[in-house]
């Protein structure tokens, strides 16, 4: 098999010959933003949405983008041909470039823009037929969760602690109330309505997230953006979480104890064949 073929800096590379300078600030520092984008038929799913996520991500570090998003659609949609119709995950992030190292924005750097595309494996079976588990866990992150900033390592330690304890997310807890999983949004149902906590600066807005609340809204589903505390977590019905790569998960144990009697509940079920009804649409040839 031929070797990947990465973008960066305007550039399409074989992925060993992508080298970014020790200096560049995401390197240094963490500086910059990304964005994870599934692919499904080819096509990149719900592109619009991400792209504007991208530009508010930028906004917030005061980082310029140097594509539009005829450009952007062009740099991804290269990168996904090679793996023809395949399901598949975008990679992008932007940084703050090269500087000598300094906190303080550099007078001239240039952004370093980095993008792949890497297949995107179908869910496992047993995981939708049994659910996972969850750990709830103090949220240790800062007051800019809504930014999707490649400085991960809060998320990383809560993921990496939930996965000490056999789980496979952190359901994280601010001032009792549920913000969102480490890298993944949050649902609960309770007496037959979704709820979801709102979208401010504790969480990341989920792109999977607003389609599912969207996916409700359209199908007569009662459904809630609103706060909701860890009470309500440990009384839900049922649980899920949401993100581009996982879709929609059932949690089916929350704190070594089973929820929804162990196994994925009904509105769960529902929404699971609502999202892939939505993902086949997309698939179709035009
Ligand atoms: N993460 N919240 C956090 C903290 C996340 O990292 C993610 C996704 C989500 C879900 O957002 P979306 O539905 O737009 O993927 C929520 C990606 C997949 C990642 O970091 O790999």
């Amino acid at each position: 098999m031929s070797e990947q073929t990465v973008f960066l800096n305007g550039e399409n590379l074989p992925l060993s010959e992508a080298k970014v300078s020790v200096l560049d600030r995401g390197f240094v520092f963490g500086d910059g933003v990304y964005e994870v984008i599934p692919a499904y038929g080819g096509r990149l799913f719900r592109f619009d949405e991400h792209m504007r996520r991208l530009q508010d991500s930028l906004d917030a570090i005061r980082l310029n983008n140097p594509y539009h998003h005829a450009e952007w659609q062009e740099i991804l949609t290269t990168l996904l041909k090679p793996n023809g119709t395949g399901d598949q995950s975008v990679y992008l992030q932007l940084t703050r470039g090269v500087a000598p190292r300094d906190h303080g924005f550099p007078q001239a750097a240039q952004a370093t823009v980095f993008a792949m595309a890497n297949p995107l494996p179908e869910a496992d079976k047993a995981l939708l037929q049994n659910g996972i588990e969850a750990v709830s866990l103090p949220d240790s992150r800062w007051q800019h969760c809504n930014i999707k900033s490649i400085a991960l390592l809060a998320n990383i330690l809560l993921r990496q602690q939930a996965m000490d304890e056999q789980a496979m997310e952190a359901i994280l807890i601010r001032d009792g109330l549920i913000t969102e999983g480490a890298a993944s949004n949050v649902f609960i149902v309770k007496k037959g309505v979704i709820k979801t906590p709102i979208k401010d600066n504790h969480l990341l807005p989920g792109i999977t997230r607003d389609l599912v609340v969207e996916l409700a809204h359209a199908n007569q589903l009662a459904c809630e953006e609103t706060t909701l505390s860890e009470n309500d977590l440990r009384q839900a019905d049922e649980i899920w979480l949401t993100s581009s790569t996982k879709e929609i998960l059932p949690v089916t144990t929350l704190n070594h104890r089973p929820v929804s009697g162990g196994k994925p509940g009904p509105i769960w079920q529902k929404m699971y064949t609502l999202f892939q009804a939505y993902k086949a649409n997309l698939r179709k040839p035009i």
